[in-house]
Formats: structure tokens, sequence, C-alpha cells
């Protein structure tokens, strides 16, 4: 596509300045019955509909569509993209002796050129791009001396390009491309002094680069990709000082690379990839200070990659992909600060990942796989965060993937496969929101797979196969809709295969601990999705039939394929009900007890001459102490990453402890996430309960997003639920009091704030837990005021696991969403983990 755009502005720009020069042309006055000729030439051509009539006196013709006149005669004929089809022959060429530009491109021409077009003796422009056109340029072609741009682009032409072509000496575009044409180059093409752009490429051109080609010292572009041709670059080529784009890629051209190409300073484009060139990179390259783009991919460059990459200060695009390059990566890579994409996977390059490439803060696209790169993962990502696509599989990297992934909040695929990477996912790579492709096999990953990964709504290719991964999978993994792919073979993984089956068209479970009855969901799947699991059964090849117990005897006598559905239908009646009276339960032992409490509350507001009294709207008083307490955000105060932002734990030179959470740099400019945080800020200013974690203070500025809340030193209810230690610590009495607590911000906030407001984002991860283990309600960024008079439709927020099926499929905000997701809280409170079996098992 992309060259074809680029020909029709390149046609349109000829036109541009074919029409500007007719005003200094004289045309011969053409007497009247040669303009009747014209009139009935284009009558009986068939190229306009029978609406348009001609009246040889009345120079009617002259104002149908596509026909431009001169002193009365005919000069310009442009059908761009009217079909014609074989209506071609019937247009009398020789009634047309003032024609200057014939622009027939994208009409639909078939056979072959008519030998006629030659009589065209004032031709300038002629176009016949994109068509169906066949057979030879017929040599009348060459008496078009006049001619100045000839585009036959994307045709079917065939037979060797005529020497004649050399006589059209005032030619300054000829674009032969995409053709069939054979032979080799003429040399006579050398003759063209004023060509500025020469495109061959796509044919089947064979011998070598005539040297003559290095008289075209007007010559800005030349492309001659994807042919045949052999030999090895003339050095002469080194004369065409004009030229910025030099595409040489897809043929059999051999080294070496003459070093008179470092004559080229105004090159830009350099594409030799796709040939048999070998030794090393030629030094000079790094000479070319303009180049913007440089491909030598698929070649046998050998040798390693010069510190002097440095200077190529421009260098937007980088391929050295396929080629014997060994060495190690030049620091000075970290120079290039335009760079977009970087691209040398298939070589022999070894030694660290340079941390300096932490400065090429343009790259969208770093693939550096298929080496024998070692070391850890260490560079900062903190800044490239316009990166989308990072694959590093296929090296021998080892240590752990680092945390600062989730500064790419853009990345779509990410592939670590094949290296020796240890430790666990880090919970942080839920912050790569947009991530569709995430590889991560054949290392040495341990740890669980964090239920989290079910924000990632774009996912689509999950492959963690061949490591060491335990724990449950998470049933949130069928969250993504978009999710085709899943392998998880070859790990240590336990517990229930979950009913993740919706969308996804490849799945493997093999060769891990799982263990009780393989889900109806996956009744379609070949045993080998659930081999090397000794404890699984049900109706599937190879696994033995599941004996009824008391857990899941219900589903075993529904197990015909086609009851699944009205399963889920009772799922969706019988959760809401059960979770409606547990909570109804609750708030009426809870609630009851109230009163008590109202005097504690008001004794909670915040005294005058604190320092975070004064609501900070323009982000002076607080700003300097933040930064100086943090370190600029110091990595080592952060204690974690959220739905918007990471949060910092902060000590104020006060002594005093508070948690600031800031928005990540991107998502600031983003203005849904902008829109989350002031939302958060309004709802935190209007209400203040003692179970409402307590707003201290806040920045909104383009320079610094964040709010100051007050420190909890236990964390989430869910990472406390999730610890062993503090499992234990955290008792029944202690858990009753979170339940109570968060009743009572619930109620609070439905019942007492005016208008009421609904939290909408109710989960385990967003309730914390002070240093006495007393549950506070966070993270307003959803929440949403009950205005009577607004509509109360929205788009569905909230975390999956948590949210009310009726809120999913009417999209009504109500406090209702807020007690489904404080029932699935309640019980998971209860029950120490999310209650996402047992939400199947209801059925
Ligand atoms: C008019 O044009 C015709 C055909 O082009 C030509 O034969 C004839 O001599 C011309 N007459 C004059 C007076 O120019
Ligand atoms: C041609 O145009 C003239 C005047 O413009 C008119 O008188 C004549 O009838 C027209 N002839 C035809 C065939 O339309
Ligand atoms: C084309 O036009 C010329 C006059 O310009 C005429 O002599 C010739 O017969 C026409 N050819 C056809 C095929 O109509
Ligand atoms: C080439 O271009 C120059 C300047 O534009 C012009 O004077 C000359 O006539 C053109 N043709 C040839 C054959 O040099
Ligand atoms: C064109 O190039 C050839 C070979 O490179 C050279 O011999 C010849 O002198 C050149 N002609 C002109 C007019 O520059
Ligand atoms: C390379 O050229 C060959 C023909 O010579 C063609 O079939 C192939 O598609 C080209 N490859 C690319 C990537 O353009
Ligand atoms: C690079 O390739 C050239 C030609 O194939 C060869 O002569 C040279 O020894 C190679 N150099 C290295 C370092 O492998
Ligand atoms: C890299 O950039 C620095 C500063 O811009 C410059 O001093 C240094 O020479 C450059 N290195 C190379 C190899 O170009
Ligand atoms: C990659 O690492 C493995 C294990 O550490 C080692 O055996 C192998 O030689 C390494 N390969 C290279 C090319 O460094
Ligand atoms: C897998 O991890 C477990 C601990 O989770 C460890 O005991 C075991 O040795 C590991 N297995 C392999 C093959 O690394
Ligand atoms: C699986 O994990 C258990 C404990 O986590 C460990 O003892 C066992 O060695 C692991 N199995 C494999 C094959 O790594
Ligand atoms: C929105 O919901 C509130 C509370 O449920 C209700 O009072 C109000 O009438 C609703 N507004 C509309 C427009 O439905």
């Amino acid at each position: 596509m992309a060259p074809s755009v680029s020909i029709s502005i390149l046609v349109l720009a000829f036109w541009v300045l074919c029409i500007f020069t007719h005003s200094t042309t004289m045309v011969v006055a053409a007497n009247s019955s040669a303009l009747e000729l014209e009139a009935k030439a284009l009558l009986e051509s068939g190229w306009w509909s029978s609406n348009y009539t001609t009246n040889g006196s009345s120079l009617s013709h002259c104002a149908w569509p596509g026909i431009t006149c001169f002193d009365g005669s005919v000069v310009g004929i442009y059908m761009e993209e009217v079909y014609l089809g074989d209506k071609f022959r019937k247009f009398n060429f020789s009634s047309f002796p003032n024609l200057e530009d014939l622009d027939l491109y994208n009409t639909g021409l078939q056979g072959s050129i008519p030998p006629e077009i030659g009589t065209l003796s004032k031709l300038r422009m002629l176009s016949l791009s994109i068509n169906n056109l066949t057979g030879n340029l017929p040599l009348s072609l060459t008496n078009l001396t006049r001619l100045e741009g000839f585009f036959i682009y994307n045709n079917l032409f065939s037979g060797s390009i005529p020497d004649l072509l050399g006589n059209l000496k005032n030619l300054q575009m000829l674009q032969l491309g995409t053709n069939a044409f054979s032979g080799s180059i003429p040399h006579q093409l050398g003759n063209l002094k004023n060509l500025t752009y020469l495109g061959i490429s796509r044919n089947k051109l064979t011998g070598e680069l005539p040297p003559p080609l290095a008289n075209l010292t007007q010559l800005e572009t030349f492309e001659i990709s994807s042919n045949l041709i052999s030999g090895s670059i003339p050095k002469e080529l080194g004369n065409l000082k004009s030229l910025s784009t030099l595409d040489l890629s897809n043929n059999t051209l051999t080294g070496p690379i003459p070093s008179t190409l470092s004559l080229l300073t105004g090159l830009s484009h350099l594409d030799l990839s796709s040939n048999e060139f070998s030794g090393p990179l030629p030094s000079f390259l790094w000479h070319l200070t303009n180049l913007a783009y440089l491909s030598l991919n698929s070649n046998q460059i050998n040798g390693s990659i010069p510190a002097e990459i440095g200077n190529m200060k421009n260098l937007g695009e980088l391929y050295l992909n396929y080629n014997d390059i060994a060495g190690q990566i030049p620091f000075t890579i970290g120079n290039l600060t335009n760079l977009r994409t970087l691209s040398l996977a298939w070589n022999q390059i070894s030694g660290f990942i340079p941390a300096e490439i932490a400065n090429c803060i343009s790259l969208q696209n770093l693939t550096l796989s298929h080496n024998y790169l070692t070391g850890t993962i260490s560079f900062d990502m903190s800044n490239l965060y316009l990166l989308q696509y990072l694959d590093l599989s296929y090296n021998n990297l080892s240590g752990s993937i680092p945390r600062t992934i989730n500064h790419l909040a853009i990345l779509e695929t990410l592939s670590l496969s094949r290296n020796q990477i240890s430790g666990s996912i880090p919970v942080e790579i839920t912050d790569c929101r947009s991530l569709k492709h995430l590889s991560l096999s054949h290392n040495y990953l341990t740890g669980n797979i964090t239920s989290l990964i079910g924000y990632l709504h774009f996912l689509n290719a999950i492959d963690l196969s061949h490591n060491n991964i335990s724990g449950d999978i998470p049933f949130e993994l069928g969250d993504s809709p978009s999710l085709e792919l899943l392998d998880i073979s070859y790990n240590n993984l336990t517990g229930n295969i979950p009913n993740i089956s919706i969308s996804i068209k490849e799945i493997n479970f093999s060769y891990n601990s799982l263990h009780g009855q393989i889900p109806n969901g996956y009744l379609n799947c070949t045993p080998y999705t659930f081999i090397g699991n000794k404890d699984l059964c049900g109706d599937i090849q190879g696994f033995p039939p599941c004996f009824p117990t008391s857990s899941n005897s219900f589903s075993k006598k529904n197990t015909s394929p086609n009851n699944s559905k009205s399963i889920v239908h009772e799922i969706k009646i019988v959760v809401p009900l059960s979770f409606f009276l547990v909570f109804l339960l609750l708030g009426c032992i809870f609630l009851s007890r109230r009163g008590d409490k109202k005097t504690k509350l008001e004794s909670s507001e915040p005294k005058n001459g604190d320092l975070f009294s004064i609501w900070n709207y323009d982000g002076k008083i607080a700003y300097e102490d933040i930064i100086e307490a943090t370190k600029d955000f110091d990595i080592s105060y952060c204690i974690g990453t959220g739905g918007y932002g990471s949060v910092y734990k902060v000590q104020l030179p006060s002594g005093k402890l508070v948690a600031i959470k800031k928005l990540h740099r991107l998502e600031a400019e983003n203005p849904t996430f902008d829109k989350s945080f002031k939302n958060e800020v309004k709802m935190l200013t209007e209400i203040r309960h003692r179970n409402i974690v307590k707003l201290l203070g806040y920045c909104l500025h383009n320079r610094c997003m964040f709010l100051i809340y007050e420190y909890m030193e236990r964390g989430s209810l869910f990472s406390v639920l999730s610890n062993d230690v503090e499992a234990v610590e955290f008792d029944w009495m202690k858990r009753m009091n979170v339940i109570k607590s968060t009743a009572h911000a619930l109620c609070y906030m439905h019942h007492e704030s005016v208008p009421a407001i609904v939290h909408r984002d109710i989960t385990s991860n967003n309730i914390l837990l002070n240093s006495e283990l007393e549950g506070f309600v966070s993270d307003f960024g959803m929440a949403k005021f009950l205005d009577p008079d607004s509509s109360n439709q929205t788009l569905v927020a909230g975390t999956y696991g948590y949210l009310a099926p009726e809120l999913a499929y009417t999209m009504v905000v109500t406090e209702k969403c807020d007690v489904y997701s404080f029932g699935v809280v309640a019980l998971e409170i209860l029950m120490g983990r999310h209650p996402g079996e047992l939400m199947t098992l209801l059925s």
C-alpha cells in the first residue's frame, strides 16, 4: 500500500508542476476542423457516459469531467480511478495532437499499450499505473521525447526494458515497479540526466547494476528492490550526490559495500537488506549522519557493531537481523535518542544489554531475540514508555523480570521466552494494560500466576509453558475477552481447572498437578490438553470418570454438554440472591449498633495546623516536602502499584507517615485516568468517615498529580489474606470487625451522604488495614454520585469477580452493585480467598 500511496503523491506533485507550467506554454492555435475531430474522438471513446454530448462549435466537451483544454484544444485527460476496462482500444490517439497529460491511473485497463500512443508527440506526463496491462512496451513510446513523467507501476508488463527509453532525455520520473520486466537494466538509462526518481522494484531483472547510472546526478530516489540483480555495487554510485533514498534490497548483490557510498551525505534511507553482502559492517556508514533508516537485514555481515554508531543522531530505524554480527551492543547506542526501532535478532551478539539503552527514549520496538545475550534485564524501563514491542527471547538472560515494567503502559508484545529468567511474574505486569501477547515460556519462573492478570483485557495469547509456576490457575484468566491462546503446560500448577473456555481457540493444561473434574466446557478438547495431570477426571478419553462426591454431585447429574447454558442461568439468579441475603443479615446485625460510634466519627476530623489541613489546590505548599522525602519518587519508596498509579510510603519531616498515590506519568496525560483521579479527590473531599481512608492533601498540577493519604501499615485486605503469617494473626474477631467497618462505610455512603455515593469497585484490594488490622475503604477512582436528575446508565466499571451480574447486563448503577461486591468481600474474608470456586459450585 505504502509505495502506491507515495507514487500517487508523486503523480499529483507532477500534475501541479504541469498545470503550473501551462501558463507559459504557447499552444499553436488549432483550426476548427481539428477541434471537431477531438470532440468526435472523445465521444467515440466511450469513456464518458451518454449524458455527455459534444457540440463542435461550442467546445462543450472541454467542460467534461477530467478534460482540460487550452485555446480550445484538449491538453489534459485525467481519468484517475474511473473504470475504463477495455475501452482503451477505442481511444483515437492521433486525434489529440496537443495532449500533454494523460492520466489513466487505476482505471482497469487491459491488453497492451496501443502503438498509436506514439502519436501523442507533445505528451509530458503519462500514467498507466495500477492496471492490468500486459505485453511489451511498444517502441513507439520512444517518440514521446517530451515526456517528463512516465508511470506504469503495478501492471503485468513483460519483456525487457527498451534501450530506447534512454532517448527520453527530458524524463524526470520513471516508475516501472511491480511488473514482470526481465533482462538487464539498459545502461542507456544513464543518459536520462534529468531523472530524479527511478523506480524499478519488484520485477525480474537480472545482470549487474550498470555503472553509467552513476551519471544520474540529479537522482534523489533509486529503488530497485526485489529483482535478481547480482554483482557488487559499482563504486561510481558514490557520484549520486543528490540521493536521499537508496533501496537495493532483496537482490543477490555481493560485497564489499563500496566505501564511496560515504559520499552520499544526503542519504536518509538506505536499504541493502536481503542480499549477500559479507564482511564487517562498513565503518563509513556511521558517517552518513542524515540516515534515518538503515537496514542490512539478511546478509552475511560479521564483526561487531562499532561504538561510532552513537554518531547517528537521526537514526530512527536500525535493522541488522539475520546476520553473523558478534560482540557486544555498544553502550553508545544510548546516544540514539530518536531511535524508534532497534532490531538485532538472529545474530551472535553476546554480553549484557547495555544500561544506556534506557536513554533511547523514542524506542517503540526493541528486538534482540536469538542472540547470546547474558546477564540480567537490568535496564531502567521507566523512560521507555513508548515501547510497544519487546522481544528478548532465545538468549541467555537470567535474573528476574524487572518491576519497572509497570511503566510500559502501551506495550503490546512481551516475549522473554527461552531464557533463564527466574523469580515470579511481577504483579506490576498488570500495569501493562495494552498487553496482547505475553510469552514467558521455557524459563525458570516460580511463584503464582497473579489473579490481577484478569485486568489485562486485550490479552490475546499467554504462553507460560515450561516453567515452574505453582498455585492455582486464577479463574480471572478467562476474563480477557480477546484471549485465544493459553498455554500453561509443563508447570507445577495445582487445584482445579477453572471454567474459562469461552473464546479460547487453543488451550494447554498438560503436565501440571491439576486435579478434580475437567469442566464440561472443555469436552471438545483433545486429551493432550490435559495429559500429564495425574488426578484429573471427566468425560474425556484417557481420564477416569468422576465419582459423585458431595461437592460435584449436582453437576455430575447434568453432564450432557447442552446443560452448561442452563447452569450459567442458575448462577446468575442464585449468586446475587444469596449475596443479598448475606448482606441483609450482616447489615441488620451491625448497623443496629451504629449509633454508639457517632461521637468518635466527629473526632476524626483533621486538626487545624496540621501540615496538610489546607487543601492544596495550587501544587506548591506540600510539593517540596514530598519531593524531598521521596527523593523525587525514588523507586525504593514505592510500596505498590495499583489501578491508576504507584503508591509510595513517605516519612515527612514532622515524622508523620503518609501514603502517596502518584499518577503514572503517561497516564497523567490520559483524560480518563485524569478524570478518575479528579473524581477521587472530589469524592474524598466531600465525605469523612472513620472507616474511609482519610485524604490528607493532594496536588493537582501538570507536573505533580498525587493524593496524600493516611498510611495504612498492613496494606490491603487481599495481601493480608494471602500471606500465611498475617492471615493467622487476622483472627475471627478482627475479620468480623473489618466486615463491620466496611458495612459502616457503605451504609454512610449510600444512606447518609447526599447525594448518595456508589463506590463501584469494592474489592479486597481496595480495603486497607491499619496496624490494628482495622478496615478502611479506599480507592474512589470509579465512585459515582447518584444524582436523581441524571441518567443512572453508565459504562461497566469495577473488578471482575466482584461485579454484580445485573450491573454487567443492565449497566444501571445503584447501591446494589456495592452490596454485591461487599458480599463477595465478606465471603472472601471468611474463606480466606476469593470465593470464585464457590460461585461455580453453587450451580
Ligand atoms: C486545419 O486542420 C486540419 C487538420 O489538422 C489541416 O489539415 C488543415 O490544413 C488546417 N487548416 C488550416 C487553415 O490551418
Ligand atoms: C450547438 O450549439 C449551438 C450554439 O451554442 C446551437 O445553436 C446548436 O443547436 C448546437 N448543436 C447541437 C447539435 O447541439
Ligand atoms: C482517428 O482519427 C483520424 C483523424 O484524426 C482518422 O483519420 C482515423 O480514421 C481515426 N481512426 C479511427 C480508428 O477511428
Ligand atoms: C533538464 O533540466 C534542465 C533544467 O531543468 C533543462 O534546462 C533541460 O532542458 C532539461 N533537459 C535535458 C535533456 O537536459
Ligand atoms: C557516463 O558514465 C560513463 C561510465 O560511467 C562515463 O564513461 C561517461 O563519461 C559518462 N557520461 C557523461 C556524459 O558523464
Ligand atoms: C524478494 O524478491 C522475490 C523475487 O525476486 C519475491 O518473490 C519476494 O516476495 C521478495 N521478498 C520481499 C520480502 O519483498
Ligand atoms: C567476516 O567475513 C569475511 C568474508 O566472509 C571473512 O573473510 C572474515 O574472516 C570474517 N571475519 C570474522 C571476524 O569472522
Ligand atoms: C554520544 O553523545 C555524547 C553527548 O552528546 C557525545 O559527547 C559523544 O561523543 C557521543 N558518542 C558517540 C560515540 O557519538
Ligand atoms: C547459555 O547458558 C547455558 C547455561 O548457563 C550455558 O550452558 C550455555 O553455554 C550458554 N550459552 C551461551 C551461548 O552463552
Ligand atoms: C520448582 O519450585 C519448587 C519450589 O516452588 C522447588 O522445590 C523445585 O525444586 C522447583 N523445580 C525445578 C525443576 O526447578
Ligand atoms: C512442585 O512444587 C512442590 C512444592 O511446591 C515441589 O516439592 C515439587 O518439587 C515441585 N515439582 C516440580 C516438578 O518442580
Ligand atoms: C437513579 O438512581 C437513584 C437511586 O437509585 C434514583 O433515585 C433515581 O430516580 C434514578 N434516576 C434515574 C434517572 O433513573
